[in-house]
């Protein structure tokens, strides 16, 4: 039935366009429509409070009173402002969060957030405690610790809005307080990265609340007595937010797999039996990762990636070495080179190896996916040439294969993977350099980077020319400035050498 209506309308000529968009919306977030009608059902059950119940009759336990009558106009207003938040949410992820709206995890996620806040919400109606109590600025910073900002913003501006509707004009004034403290949660630290952040942002939340409840009972000419609680109730519900938030926080993690920036943060501790295990075995891939792990957090900066997930995407990027590390070159330390005595047909294979290695070991320490990708992506599908032309000295370039030089991929897809692919290229090539000149160096980064670029190895990330040479001038910048250093030392060293007696002397001093 409910089909044939959409076909009818569908065909309807008159207003396909406005239509057939959103219906497409709808088909594309699929998701979105039982989390919605589950918000819709809940509101109704909280604001309308319909006698339902088996008899007629509300068990004692349903404490809170009506305030929106249950019949057919006030239900068909519930669902026009459902409909509306519905049509709000697809219009914004469609057009500003494309990569959200299709993380059916991310969007779960946002509807159990909603749907809790509505049940935190009902129950603090049950205890009849005050509205500016309401823990809005706890959704806000989980959505933003597991979504980004403006996801975090848009939701609970339509949570408060749908909760506060309900309450007509008395509901004006917590829809006002709600909003705001959980701008102010989401603005108060520009990245939440430790439990210190999230206290730090609920506090925040809990003063600005706080102020603008005390503003609108200034305005309304209500005497102190009167909003000077509530004002006091909203710091108790940004700071209650804040525990609220950190309590939730791992167990929402595990729930969905998503990896914040606690997960991170634990990752790039170097106490991580991974990274332990990688310093163990192949200490010089461990610095190697490091190097590209700064690297790629100065670019990450530059162009606004997450320079957190660049750096812990470096530092296990060529976990897999550690199966064979000496066949590696900043493992061998002096020692002969394995792969003189192997052809390079199989020094390729061994080389390769190390990406799908690497994604067994990923897998066997649980590391998040979207740390393992930089695993994968970080040779992207390109060529070991060093083995491929001694391949073709040996056999002819006619009788070699070149795709068997080649990495399995795939290709980065966002930009920190395609940061880290830049990074590792340029540490690994400019280490072999003896002696660099400045110029020199800028060469083989330029050079590296536009191999890259014209192999098509960056053609699935979304950088712009503009923000590759942002990187590329960060890269110079770090390693002109690590070399510079190298090669003046000597000169420091002397002129430090020759005034060290009188330093000697006024360290001497008596004092
Ligand atoms: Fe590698
Ligand atoms: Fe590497």
């Amino acid at each position: 039935m409910a089909n044939r209506i959409i076909a009818r309308l569908k065909a309807f000529p008159a207003a396909p366009a406005w239509f057939t968009r959103w219906w497409g919306d709808l088909n594309t977030h699929q998701w979105l429509a039982p989390s919605f009608t589950g918000l819709a059902i809940v509101y109704m059950l909280v604001d309308i409070r319909p006698n339902w119940w088996p008899g007629g009759v509300r068990p004692d336990w349903w404490l809170v009173e009506p305030v929106v009558p249950f019949n057919f106009i006030s239900v068909l207003g519930v669902m026009g402002l459902v409909g509306m938040a519905i049509h709000l949410y697809t219009t914004c992820l469609r057009l500003h969060e494309p990569v959200v709206s299709k993380d059916p995890r991310r969007i779960y996620l946002i509807a159990l957030v909603s749907m809790a806040t509505f049940g935190i919400f009902w129950l603090l109606e049950s205890l009849h405690a005050s509205p500016y109590l309401m823990p809005l600025p706890a959704a806000a910073l989980l959505l933003k610790v597991f979504v980004n900002p403006l996801v975090a913003i848009v939701t609970t501006a339509v949570i408060a809005v749908l909760g506060g509707v309900a309450h007509g004009s008395s509901g004006l004034g917590p829809v006002i307080v709600g909003m705001g403290a959980s701008l102010a949660a989401v603005f108060a630290v520009p990245r939440i990265r430790q439990r210190a952040d999230l206290a730090r942002a609920g506090l925040v939340a809990g003063l600005f609340g706080a102020a603008l409840t005390s503003v609108i009972g200034m305005i309304s000419g209500g005497h102190p007595m009167l909003w000077g609680p509530h004002a006091l109730s909203a710091i108790a519900g940004g700071v209650g937010s804040a525990i609220l938030a950190v309590g939730i926080l791992p167990y929402l993690e595990g729930l969905f797999g998503i990896t914040t920036t606690f997960k991170l943060m634990e990752l790039a501790n170097p106490s991580q039996p991974l990274l332990r295990y990688l310093l163990m075995k192949a200490p010089g891939t461990y610095h190697h990762s490091i190097l590209v792990g700064n690297l790629g957090e100065a670019a990450a900066e530059a162009v606004g990636a997450d320079p957190l997930l660049v750096r812990v995407g470096a530092y296990y990027h060529d976990i897999g070495k550690t199966k064979r590390p000496y066949f590696f070159i900043e493992n061998q330390m002096g020692m002969e080179n394995a792969h003189d005595k192997i052809s390079p047909h199989l020094s390729a294979l061994v080389i390769q190896a190390h990406v799908k290695e690497g994604l067994e070991i990923a897998k066997e320490y649980s590391l998040p996916p979207d740390v393992t990708r930089f695993v994968s992506t970080h040779h992207g599908k390109s060529c070991i040439a060093y083995f491929y032309h001694q391949a073709c000295e040996v056999d002819g370039p006619e009788h070699v294969e070149e795709d068997h030089f080649k990495y399995p991929g795939p290709r980065p897809n966002t930009k920190e993977e395609a940061i880290v692919m830049l990074a590792d290229a340029c540490e690994a090539t400019v280490r072999t350099l003896k002696n660099p000149t400045p110029e020199q160096i800028e060469q083989t980064i330029r050079r590296l980077i536009n191999k890259r670029l014209n192999d098509g190895e960056l053609a699935e990330a979304p950088l712009t020319l503009a923000e590759i040479e942002i990187i590329a001038q960060t890269f110079l910048k770090i390693v002109q400035g690590l070399y510079h250093q190298r090669i003046e030392y000597p000169d420091q060293l002397m002129k430090d050498l020759k005034r060290e007696p009188k330093e000697k002397k006024l360290g001497s001093l008596p004092g």
